[in-house]
């Protein structure tokens, strides 16, 4: 971990969402991490804001982010323009075990929302890994997918869940694969779609992984302010930190409320 300075290259706006380019000394991360992000703004807000890194070039110096505008500081964040500087701590958190995947295995990525830009460089580092993932995303309408395009170009089989019909399948995204039998499921989204997949695939032999979102302050231990409930290894209940123990978790080590 280390705080970057950088400046952003480029700032693509899209409905409520935006694309960062920032170029900057950073570390290279891993698929599922994050950075705590702060523009140049003074006090309001004070705290950074949680971000996954969405893909990177270590070579070229730049850093990918998406990032929707929900409140005041993705609002900033979506605001930036090029040639503005930026703070950012990271990488932080864990990753995505894709060290335990062989190309043997049948692998199924499903996102939602702002969850989708950390599967996306999941998916890339995959590819690399000659995996190939089957990708299933959801959302509430169809102005809320995100990335179809670049996940479409890596060669990925996508799938298409909106809750009002108005692309894909209507319903849940859920809806689209509970006949599937994978050995690995990650998934990234909002807590309810998170908690219906563990449960979906609470079996044996399904290896589910969750990237679970909390409120962070500090966003590397300090504050506690992230934690979750979770079981150990002889299911005695106890807490962990979403952003140094996570943000990915065994879904089966998940206390779901
Ligand atoms: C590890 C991690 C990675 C993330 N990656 C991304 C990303 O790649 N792109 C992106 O756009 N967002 C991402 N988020 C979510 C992002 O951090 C929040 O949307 C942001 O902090 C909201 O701050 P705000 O000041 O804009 O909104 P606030 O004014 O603080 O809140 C606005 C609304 O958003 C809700 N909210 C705020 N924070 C969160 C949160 N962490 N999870 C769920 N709901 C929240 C609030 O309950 C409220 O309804 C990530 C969060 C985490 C924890
Ligand atoms: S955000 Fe402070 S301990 Fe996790």
């Amino acid at each position: 971990m280390k705080v970057v300075d950088f400046t952003v290259e480029r700032a693509k706006r899209f409905n409520l969402y935006c694309e960062l380019v920032l170029r900057g000394d950073f570390k290279p991360s891993l698929p599922g991490q994050f950075y705590m992000l702060k523009g140049d703004w003074g006090y309001h807000p004070l705290l950074p804001r949680p971000i996954s890194v969405m893909d990177e070039d270590v070579k070229d110096g730049k850093i990918f982010f998406l990032i929707k505008n929900v409140g005041e500081g993705s609002r900033r964040l979506t605001e930036l323009k090029r040639g503005d500087k930026i703070s950012g701590t990271g990488p932080l958190g864990n990753c995505f075990p894709i060290d335990k995947i062989s190309n043997k295995d049948f692998v199924a990525i499903v996102g939602g929302g702002v969850g989708v830009p950390p599967l996306y460089y999941l998916l890339k580092k995959l590819n690399e890994n000659g995996i190939k993932p089957h990708f299933f995303e959801g959302a509430k309408t169809k102005g809320d997918l995100i990335l179809q395009g670049k996940i479409r170009k890596l060669g990925c089989d996508l799938k298409l869940a909106t809750e009002d019909g108005s692309c894909g399948k209507k319903g849940f995204v859920t809806e689209l694969f509970k006949w599937i039998n994978p050995d690995f499921i990650f998934a990234c989204g909002p807590y309810e779609m998170l908690k219906a997949i563990a449960k979906t695939f609470d079996k044996d032999g399904v290896n589910c992984y969750v990237s679970l979102e909390e409120r962070m302050a500090c966003g590397y231990g300090i504050c506690l302010g992230c934690s979750v409930r979770t079981y150990d290894e002889r299911s005695n209940e106890h807490f962990e930190r979403v952003c140094c123990e996570g943000p990915i978790f065994d879904s089966k080590r998940v206390k779901w409320i």
